[in-house]
């Protein structure tokens, strides 16, 4: 995607020193566009956990890379060790989103297929690449067959604004390159189809609002900031063709975690008869797990998110401001399920299913 005319990526090896992987300091955006060095375990982890990176596809690319610094600082007589004390740490930083644990268990096993340090920390480095790499192509094939959808609505609206909502941000920021949600939308867009999104602000972090914003801003797709409140409304009266959102995890039966109050935007749109898609790559299936509900981790952040905003002051300085009374207690569960009885379709990297285990297994078979 461009930033100021300037192709970016999400995170990238420092052309200078491929010890050093950059990333985009996501906590500062839209207001400031920070590009961040990560060198050891502990930036890595620190970068995941406070979500410097998020979005479970970058998460997972950004555990590659973390796991390929960790093979550069391994010693020889206590490599092994050393890398399983890395991947443990890793993985510990967020429990939901299925991508981190499959990036790391990946770089294990692809270290695992060769002998020496030097190979290894090699084997890492190509192995962490390739992640990124397919995580880029695989969403821009999420965008190509969910494009299909939006034109079939275009076709049915004469060539009216398709209106998509989504949820939180699935859009590049949230993956290498592309995002998954947003994918379709910036198909659609640049082929020339008429779309509009509404864009749930997605408290407590804001990501809709500060991060989707800026992403769909930058390509000039036109859009419309609502309070989370407010989707429900539009689509009683019509005003929503379709919803979009990515998943941090789903189950191979179809089971979908995602962003807090996605499961509130799923209900909605099988009340009014919407179409309701999740785009994802498939290193976000959990082929372990059949009941969403009952076996994905739901991760607790911090009540302070929910107590405090953050955003540009008048004096245009980034300000944390107290929301509530002084004492307040709060929850801040990050994730929801939406069950699979509430998803029209899965848009993933091989084409659209249904959100049910045959049908997922039949385009997966490898994971029969
Ligand atoms: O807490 P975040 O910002 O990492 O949550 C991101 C989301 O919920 C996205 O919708 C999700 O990761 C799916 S798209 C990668």
């Amino acid at each position: 995607m461009k930033v100021n005319g300037k192709h970016f990526r999400t995170i990238w090896v420092d052309k200078d020193n491929p010890e050093i992987i950059k990333i985009i300091d996501q906590r500062h955006l839209p207001h400031e566009f920070i590009i961040e060095e990560l060198k050891t375990v502990t930036d890595f982890a620190t970068a995941i956990k406070e979500m410097h990176v998020r979005g479970a596809g970058l998460i997972g690319a950004t555990a590659g890379f973390a796991m390929y610094c960790a093979a550069i600082s391994s010693p020889e007589n206590n490599f092994s060790t050393s890398i399983n004390n890395a991947a443990r740490k890793l993985i510990k930083t967020r429990p939901t989103a299925t991508n981190l644990a499959w990036a790391v268990n990946r770089q294990l096993k692809a270290m695992a297929e060769v002998e020496s340090r030097e190979e290894k920390i090699k084997k890492a480095f190509t192995t962490a690449k390739q992640t990124a790499d397919e995580d880029a192509s695989f969403c821009r094939r999420i965008g190509e067959h969910g494009l299909e959808i939006i034109k079939e609505i275009s076709k049915r609206k004469k060539g009216e604004p398709v209106n998509i909502l989504t949820h939180c941000n699935a859009g590049w920021l949230a993956f290498v390159d592309y995002g998954s949600a947003t994918a379709p939308i910036y198909a659609a867009h640049n082929s020339g189809i008429k779309v509009h999104v509404w864009v749930d602000e997605t408290r407590p972090w804001l990501q809709g609002a500060g991060l989707t914003c800026w992403e769909l801003g930058g390509e000039k797709v036109p859009h419309t900031l609502i309070s989370d409140n407010t989707g429900g409304h539009l689509m009683q009266h019509g005003m929503v063709d379709m919803v979009i959102t990515g998943t941090d995890r789903t189950t191979y039966t179809g089971d979908v975690a995602n962003k807090i109050g996605t499961y509130l935007k799923a209900l909605a749109a099988s009340d009014n008869n919407i179409p309701f898609y999740v785009a994802l790559p498939s290193s976000t299936f959990d082929w372990r797990i059949n009941d969403g509900l009952k076996e994905i981790p739901i991760e607790e952040r911090s009540a302070d998110e929910v107590l405090y905003i953050k955003g540009l002051s008048s004096q245009n300085k980034l300000e944390k401001i107290s929301i509530c009374p002084a004492g307040t207690r709060a929850a801040n569960f990050a994730f929801d399920v939406t069950p699979a009885r509430l998803i029209t379709g899965l848009i993933t990297e091989r084409g659209i299913v249904k959100a049910d285990k045959d049908a997922i297994l039949s385009l997966y078979p490898e994971y029969r």
